[in-house]
């Protein structure tokens, strides 16, 4: 945990925004695998964490707005408990590190819910995303549990994105340490790109190392000689020569800080003159992106900056013809480039994304696009200082869509069709950092990980 007085800072902040009311802040249960003690690994819900800190099952934080009062409701553990999980704080020592000073058992939480509603007091809470916390919501609230996300409290969800969305120095410092796992992850990953080895063997050894430095993974790993599908989770393929492994992983810290990395290693680690030409198209497109990036401009503007050199890139080697604004424009790039740039970073790898992307990446003047591709943009706002977002651009060739669109005829006058055959072998290639926007412009986070040619090569060596 931070310091207590980190939480307590937050929660003041938090009233100023919000006035009036209670909030209520389910932290996340334990979660059933295949039978009720066998449980996933626990993972805190971000907010409970953003203003709480505690990163233990079964807790309830509660801020009176009106009386400034902040509670956790909470059990102490009982000897069955202590029996199988050793010696445990009591709530209240726990609370204290929070910085809160009122605890109660959990009976209690529905009876201050109770009468609350009962004097019709606004009550806030944030969108669920876990059946058992809508089920725990709803019989509190006295509503139906499906109804939870529709009732969530809008103007809470905004207060906590404009706090969330800044990141505090330490915050930054947890983003960092998470980047020095990726590293070490991605240079694993690497130095094992070599024909003849399970794609399996790879997966473990870079998960093994998010596990064994950190958390674990801030995602389950993407890593695939197939990285034309977007988040492919299939890890059974042998390392071919002439593939490349698109390796897409991040590590979460001990205080739930994301990294979010994308490598393509051409397999045996020397790329072919295709290859080199596609992944150069897409290095430029990372670089160029990350060197764009200031307060003012916006991820929607970056995205555009990525397009276009992809479109131009392609048209260069005669995959696409035309002008190329208009093929961006149009969205005759998205073909190879179907989603967006980047997204928020922090204590979800998709920042907030439970909050609700369009609260989070848009706003009453900036609409998201239904155009395909350009609908995957999560966030399309001007850049701030203190945001940290994914630069993350990518070359796909997905026999499916190209097979669609050709048949269709669609933008058949920015795309050559013919020429693409000779590149399906290629796959996909995605380039992926982590950066913060600072007053001054921006910065890259974390120790530069290989990803020019000549890096990648010298790795794989
Ligand atoms: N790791 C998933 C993504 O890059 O968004
Ligand atoms: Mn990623
Ligand atoms: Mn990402």
């Amino acid at each position: 945990m931070f310091k207590s007085e980190i939480y307590i800072r937050r929660r003041e902040e938090l009233r100023k925004k919000m006035k009036t009311g209670l909030a209520l802040f389910p932290g996340n249960m334990e979660a059933p695998m295949n039978y009720p003690s066998n449980t996933y690994h626990f993972r805190q819900d971000s907010d409970f964490l953003y203003f709480f800190g505690l990163d233990i099952p079964g807790f309830t934080g509660v801020m009176d707005f009106d009386s400034g009062i902040d509670r956790i409701f909470g059990n102490d553990f009982e000897m069955d408990d202590i029996v199988w999980m050793g010696p445990q704080p009591k709530v209240k020592e726990l609370a204290l590190k929070s910085g809160v000073t009122n605890t109660a058992p959990i009976p209690r939480l529905e009876e201050i819910v109770t009468d609350a509603l009962s004097k019709k007091r606004k009550i806030h809470f944030l969108p669920p995303y876990r059946a058992e916390t809508k089920m725990i919501l709803g019989a509190l609230l006295k509503e139906n549990p499906c109804q939870m996300k529709t009732l969530a409290s809008v103007d809470l969800i905004k207060a906590v994105i404009s706090m969330r969305s800044i990141k505090e120095k330490v915050e930054i410092e947890e983003i960092e340490k998470s980047l020095d796992i990726a590293y070490e992850m991605h240079v694993t990953a690497m130095k094992m790109c070599k024909q003849g080895i399970r794609e399996q063997d790879i997966f473990g050894a870079v998960e093994g190392i998010a596990l064994a430095k950190g958390c674990g993974t801030s995602f389950p790993t993407i890593l695939s000689i197939n990285g034309q599908t977007l988040h492919n989770h299939f890890h059974g393929n042998i390392l071919k020569k002439g593939k490349m492994m698109v390796t897409d992983a991040g590590a979460e810290t001990s205080l739930h800080y994301a990294s979010d990395i994308t490598r393509t290693t051409p397999v045996g680690g020397k790329f072919s003159q295709q290859q080199k030409n596609m992944y150069e198209i897409v290095l430029q497109a990372n670089t160029e992106s990350i060197k764009s990036a200031h307060p003012g401009i916006s991820n929607r503007d970056v995205h555009f900056i990525a397009s276009k050199i992809i479109a131009a890139g392609m048209k260069e080697l005669g995959l696409m013809k035309g002008d190329v604004d208009e093929a961006v424009e149009a969205g005759a790039h998205s073909l190879f480039f179907p989603h967006g740039i980047g997204h928020m970073m922090g204590l979800d790898v998709h920042d907030m994304e439970g909050l609700g992307e369009n609260y989070v990446g848009y706003n009453d003047e900036i609409k998201r696009s239904d155009m395909f591709g350009l609908s995957s943009l999560r966030f399309a706002l001007p850049y701030k200082p203190g945001h940290v977002f994914t630069v993350e651009p990518g070359i796909y060739f997905i026999p499916e869509l190209i097979e669609l669109w050709k048949a269709g005829g669609k933008f058949k006058e920015f795309i050559n069709y013919d020429k693409l055959k000779d590149y399906m072998e290629v796959g996909g290639i995605r380039i992926e950092d982590n950066v913060l926007i600072t007053d001054a412009g921006h910065k890259l986070l974390g120790k530069p990980i290989p990803k020019s040619v000549k890096e990648v090569e010298a790795v794989c060596l």
